[in-house]
Parts: C-alpha cells; structure tokens; sequence
C-alpha cells in the first residue's frame, strides 16, 4: 500500500488525506476509545471515498490483503458492506458467516478461532453475540479485530457511519437535537452512537418503553462527556424539535421471556402522518433491519434516509479499512 495518493493520470491525487493515520494496526473495539480528531480523520476518508467511489468504482490500496468477516450472529449489511469494501479497495475476503458449519459447532474457542484466521489474514471482522467478545479476541491477536458488535455490547462501526451520515446530510453534528427511538436497552447501536454523539454537544433526547430505557453504563459515559439528554416515553413530546430521528428495533434476540417482548414489541411505529408534525430539515434514520418501526409508505419522504445510510456505510468502512491497513 502506498498511502491514499492514487496513481492516476491527472496530478491532482484524487484521496488527499496524509498517508499516515493513528489507526494503523489499530484494533477498532468500542466508540470509547476515539477522539474528535480520530473522528473528524474518519469523516474525511470516509467522504473522500465517496468521492473516489463514485468516479471510478473501486482503488487498489488493499491489493493483496486479505480480510476475515467472522460472523457468529446474523447480519445483512454489515458483513456484505465489509465484503464490498474491501473488494473495492482491491483487497478479497475470507468469510465465516455460519459459524455452525466451523469448527465452532465442535466447540472451539474463541480464541482458538481467531489465532487460525489472523493466520490466513490481515485484519479480522467480528460479530459476537456475547458483550465484550472482541476485546477478548483482540487480546490474543497480532492482527487488528474491528468490532461488527459484540451482543447487547457496542457496534462502533455502524455509529461511525451514522455519524457520517448525518454530517453528510446535515452538513454538521455540533448542537443538533437527536432523538433515540426504540430499544434501548439492548440496541447496541445507540450505545456506540449516544458516546459518539456525547462529543458533538448533541441534545439527546432518549425515547423509548420504561423496561427498555438506555443502561447506566452508558449514561454513566454520556455523564463523564457532558453530554445534554432527557428521557421520554412518548415521542410526541420531542418530534417538533427533532433533527436526528434514530428508530431501532426492539431487540428480539436479546430477551429471556418472550411475553417482555411482546409487551414492548410494536411500542412505536412511524408512519407518514407522525412526520407530518415533524421539521421540514430533518433526516430519520434507522440501522435495519426494521421489523416494523417505521412503515413502507415512510421511504418516498426525502426525509427518510436510512437507504442513504446504509450506502454511507460502506464508504465509511472503506475508509476504515484503508486506516487499519494504513502504511505509515
Ligand atoms: C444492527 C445490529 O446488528 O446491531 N444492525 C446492523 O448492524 N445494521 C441493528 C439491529 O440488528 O437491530
């Protein structure tokens, strides 16, 4: 790999982003570990990416290099977005998506795993669905584990292209009103983003069912950033003022009674008419699978951008790629 600077005919390089980045050979585990600076690096990768994507499709500064996407939950986009990504920076990919055809189903470790892959590979893509399973690979690898979420834990890869999502389609983060929706508790997605978001000087307003409401955890990490929030059960008081609306999906999976779950499943649907009481610039996103919380006849609405999201995110994890892989 050479840096960022691509070889093209025109002088002007088409990634002008410096070569070295504090996020090479770097595990990426949780969103507690970057800084503004990390952050504002990611966005401008991640935008430049776009750019470069969109004129010619795929760049060669993975050439050679080969990833893991190792998969012990389900996923759609996040192990097809790391797929492309890579194969557009020129790199290829080992996938393990059913774990129970591995070795797993024969009862190996974790770690067992993950020293057998890093030895094939250059960097290793886990989703677990135990809370702090990539700190726990990341603790015997020599190569880089980039977290795909870890149980009920953190997805700070998805919180980096929410993030990018909403700089792109907003033009800024500092001082917006976000509004969390849905499952709280147990959504990973918005305990990544939430601490993101803590750095922005974002309002947060957290809405969602009392059994379901955001954990002391990372309240207790919102605390410690300063950050501003308020918790709601009823969207109405908060959608007039909302710039940010992020639904979830109530965690099915992560419940041990099935009658909790459906005590709180259908708690909040989005239709045409909530949007009708809500600002005219604003954006509603979701990280998908929607199971419900926001309605079909929503997706004509300019506002609605969850689809842009999702393709936000794979320049997002281009761009993170590229940064681990990064030579200095
Ligand atoms: C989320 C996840 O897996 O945490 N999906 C995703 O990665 N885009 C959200 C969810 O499953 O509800």
């Amino acid at each position: 790999m050479d840096g960022f600077e691509l070889p093209v005919a025109s002088s002007t390089p088409l990634l002008d982003v410096q070569p070295t980045s504090t996020f090479r050979g770097r595990h990426v585990l949780s969103v507690r570990e970057l800084n503004r600076d990390d952050l504002s690096y990611v966005l401008r990768v991640a935008h430049q990416m776009r750019v470069v994507t969109g004129l010619v499709g795929s760049i060669d500064l993975a050439k050679g290099r080969l990833l893991a996407n190792l998969f012990y939950e389900p996923s759609t986009r996040t192990s097809a977005s790391f797929n492309a990504a890579m194969k557009r920076l020129g790199g290829d990919v080992v996938s393990i998506n059913e774990v129970r055809y591995s070795s797993v189903s024969k009862g190996e470790t974790l770690q067992d795993t993950i020293r057998t892959l890093e030895s094939y590979v250059d960097v290793v893509v886990l989703r677990h669905h135990q809370v702090g399973a990539a700190a726990e690979a990341a603790a015997v690898a020599r190569k880089p584990i980039i977290n795909a979420g870890d149980g009920a834990g953190e997805h700070p890869t998805q919180a980096l292209l929410d993030l990018f999502t909403i700089v792109e389609e907003l033009g800024r983060c500092e001082g917006l009103t976000v509004t969390m929706l849905g499952d709280l508790r147990y959504g990973r997605t918005v305990h990544s983003l939430s601490r993101l978001l803590a750095l922005y000087g974002v309002k947060l307003r957290l809405v969602s069912p009392p059994s379901l409401q955001m954990p002391e955890s990372v309240l207790a990490d919102l605390r410690a950033r300063g950050a501003h929030w308020t918790v709601h059960e009823d969207l109405e008081e908060v959608i007039r003022s909302t710039d940010v609306l992020y639904v979830t999906r109530v965690q099915k999976e992560r419940f041990e009674d099935q009658a909790a779950y459906e005590a709180v499943a259908g708690a909040y649907v989005i239709s045409p008419e909530t949007l009708t009481r809500a600002k005219e610039r604003m954006i509603v996103m979701h990280p998908f699978p929607r199971v419900g919380e926001i309605l079909p006849t929503v997706d004509a609405d300019p506002r609605a951008a969850y689809f842009r999201q999702i393709e936000y995110g794979l320049f997002v994890r281009m761009a993170i790629l590229a940064m681990v892989l990064g030579r200095a």
